[in-house]
């Protein structure tokens, strides 16, 4: 599967289930709920939410809390993600779920970000929110070495 592969229909189902996820996250403190939406190798779409916790830095974004959630089940590959933040459209990943969303990119595809905006959506790639990217690959690397 690639980038281009990806239909409009699983675009509109990845927005619909980050949207949907999003009115369960936990945010008691920040008041600001993410929902998030993969799209793995097997045309399965896994949501997650912003889960917070009274000692404050222990909360896990939506977006870590979809992938740990599929890599759970198994799933390796995410060929795309969709973030809805209600409270303030477009919203990206944020560093950390970044470089999480990295380790399971797809070895010769781009991975699609997908960034609700209400109405409608941006589109973009992880690649370019997150340029020269560590990752398994370099691992990879340096055992050959
Ligand atoms: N948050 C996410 O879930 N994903 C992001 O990409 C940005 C931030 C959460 C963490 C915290 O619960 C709240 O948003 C405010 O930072």
């Amino acid at each position: 599967m690639e980038m281009t592969d990806i239909t409009i229909e699983q675009k509109r189902t990845l927005l619909d289930t980050a949207r949907d996820f999003a009115t369960r996250a936990y945010v008691p403190y920040s008041h600001f709920p993410v929902g998030a939406a993969i799209l793995v190798e097997d045309g399965s779409v896994i949501g997650g939410v912003n889960i917070e916790n009274a000692s404050y830095p222990l909360t896990i974004c939506g977006e870590r809390s979809a992938v740990v959630t599929a890599a759970s089940r198994g799933h390796r590959t995410i060929f795309a993600v969709a973030v809805s933040a209600p409270k303030a459209p477009a919203t990206t990943p944020c560093g950390a779920c970044r470089q999480v969303l990295n380790e399971f990119k797809p070895t010769d595809a781009e991975m699609l970000v997908l960034l609700d905006e209400g109405d409608t959506w941006q589109e973009t790639t992880l690649s370019a929110l997150l340029p020269a990217a560590f990752g398994p690959r370099d691992l990879e690397r340096a055992d050959d070495a």
